[in-house]
């Protein structure tokens, strides 16, 4: 517990914290992927390079230090942390190589600001914060263990069959390489992968694109012009392939109720979108499904929305190609625009949305302007929260 001095340096500092989160930051994973090499592994550094994950974590302190008495208005923060983490397998020992690395910085940055019970404030709150995640981290990883079919740690998968989805997706389904069951997840969860690539370990997230089934999972991977792993999986990986998976998590999922929602995806984005589909449809919601692509070279998945539109009155479905080949026939050519929003979604839908991020700028801004209810409107980005606006 803070103690109520603390409290005080916290929030009489925090001012000149957030002045300098970045910079914080800036300094902080460097320091820390040189002092422990074996900590890099486990992050994207390509998310470093873009400065997407110290935005994110300097956020994130700032955020808590303002509102350190009231830890409760961080509750969707942190469960989104918490998800993160734990599909990247985050533990506890390597709280305190963030601890010291992250306080080091601080003190870097700040200079003659950080007094002796300035450091030992922060170093309370650090604490107070990492205890907090570790706890709730390691409820998921029990609750994990526990479940059908789950388990805790890596696990390794097999790749059962690939299948080209469009010119840029290859979907992979995965089985567990023991035989074994594989827990159900809840649509809009993702996996976390292991692998070696040349001698190199790396870790990415990717969203099941199938609905649960107990014995296998399905990816769908976009080939990232450079990126490390989908030109990998794209090139290198054929059936019979083998791979460390940590369990499904995360928290962009489907609410269950029975209210009219509006799943609105551009490009790769459309992957978590799938079983979130499957499950509306099959709790009888009322569905618009809207998909922006370039084109139809690019767009996966269109058989399978068209089918599932025959079979349902309740879904209705529209496709917005920005870049149409001669022979293309969209509902819609452009990009998404208010208008088609208006025409499609309900007003009283709930809207879940994922696609590059000026798309996603986009969409958010139309949504709140067509005044969608913002507790209503939920996103996920491939890669640490940015802001929107
Ligand atoms: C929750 C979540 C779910 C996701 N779901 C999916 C999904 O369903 N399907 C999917 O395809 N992806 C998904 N992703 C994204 C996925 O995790 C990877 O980020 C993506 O596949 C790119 O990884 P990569 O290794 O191929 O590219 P990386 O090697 O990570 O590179 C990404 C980009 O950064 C550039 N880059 C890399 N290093 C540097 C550098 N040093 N300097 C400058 N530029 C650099 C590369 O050229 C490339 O353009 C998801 C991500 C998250 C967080
Ligand atoms: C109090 C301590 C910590 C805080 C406040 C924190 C905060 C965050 C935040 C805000 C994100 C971005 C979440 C998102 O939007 O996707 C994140 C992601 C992440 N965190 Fe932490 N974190 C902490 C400790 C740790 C520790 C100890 C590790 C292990 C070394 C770690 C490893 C990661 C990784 C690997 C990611 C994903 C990065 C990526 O996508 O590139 N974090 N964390």
């Amino acid at each position: 517990m803070l103690k109520p001095e603390q409290i005080a340096i916290v929030k009489a500092t925090a001012p000149v914290v957030a002045q300098h989160a970045e910079r914080i930051t800036n300094v902080f994973y460097p320091l820390m992927f040189e002092r422990y090499p074996e900590v890099r592994q486990v992050f994207n550094q390509a998310h470093q390079h873009g400065g997407t994950q110290p935005r994110a974590l300097a956020n994130a302190i700032v955020a808590y230090a303002s509102n350190i008495e009231n830890l409760d208005a961080l509750r969707g923060a942190v469960e989104r942390i918490v998800h993160k983490h734990v599909s990247l397998n985050i533990t506890p020992p390597q709280y305190r190589i963030v601890g010291e690395c992250l306080m080091e910085a601080i003190g870097r940055v700040l200079g003659d600001a950080v007094t002796s019970d300035v450091a030992a404030a922060w170093s309370a709150a650090y604490w107070q914060l990492a205890e907090l995640l570790i706890a709730a981290e390691e409820r998921e990883y029990q609750r994990k263990a526990a479940a059908p079919g789950g388990w805790r740690g890596t696990r390794r998968l097999r790749v059962l069959e690939r299948k080209r989805e469009s010119e840029v997706i290859t979907s992979f389904w995965l089985e567990a390489a023991d035989g074994g069951a594989l827990m159900d997840f809840e649509p809009g969860q993702y996996l976390g992968l292991r692998l070696d690539i040349d001698g190199e370990i790396v870790q990415r997230n990717y969203s099941l694109s199938d609905s649960p089934n107990g014995r296998t999972y399905r990816i769908s991977v976009k080939r990232e012009p450079g990126g490390l792993v989908s030109n990998f999986l794209h090139d290198r990986v054929q059936p019979g392939f083998e791979l460390d998976a940590f369990a499904p998590a995360g928290e962009f999922t489907l609410t269950d109720n029975s209210d009219p929602v509006l799943l609105l995806t551009a490009g790769v984005g459309q992957t978590p979108a799938l079983p979130m589909l499957d499950r509306a449809l099959a709790r009888g919601r009322q569905v618009v499904y809207l998909h922006a692509a370039l084109n139809s070279a690019v767009h996966a998945f269109r058989e399978r929305i068209d089918a599932l539109a025959a079979r349902h009155a309740n879904l209705r479905h529209a496709y917005i190609y920005s870049e149409p080949l001669a022979e293309d026939r969209p509902h819609h050519r452009g990009l998404v625009t208010r208008e088609i929003l208006q025409q499609y979604a309900p007003r009283d839908a709930e809207v879940y949305f994922l696609g590059p991020k000026p798309f996603m700028v986009q969409v958010n801004r139309m949504l709140r302007e067509l005044r969608f209810a913002a507790e209503r409107i939920r996103y996920e980005f491939f890669g640490p929260l940015e802001a929107l606006d």
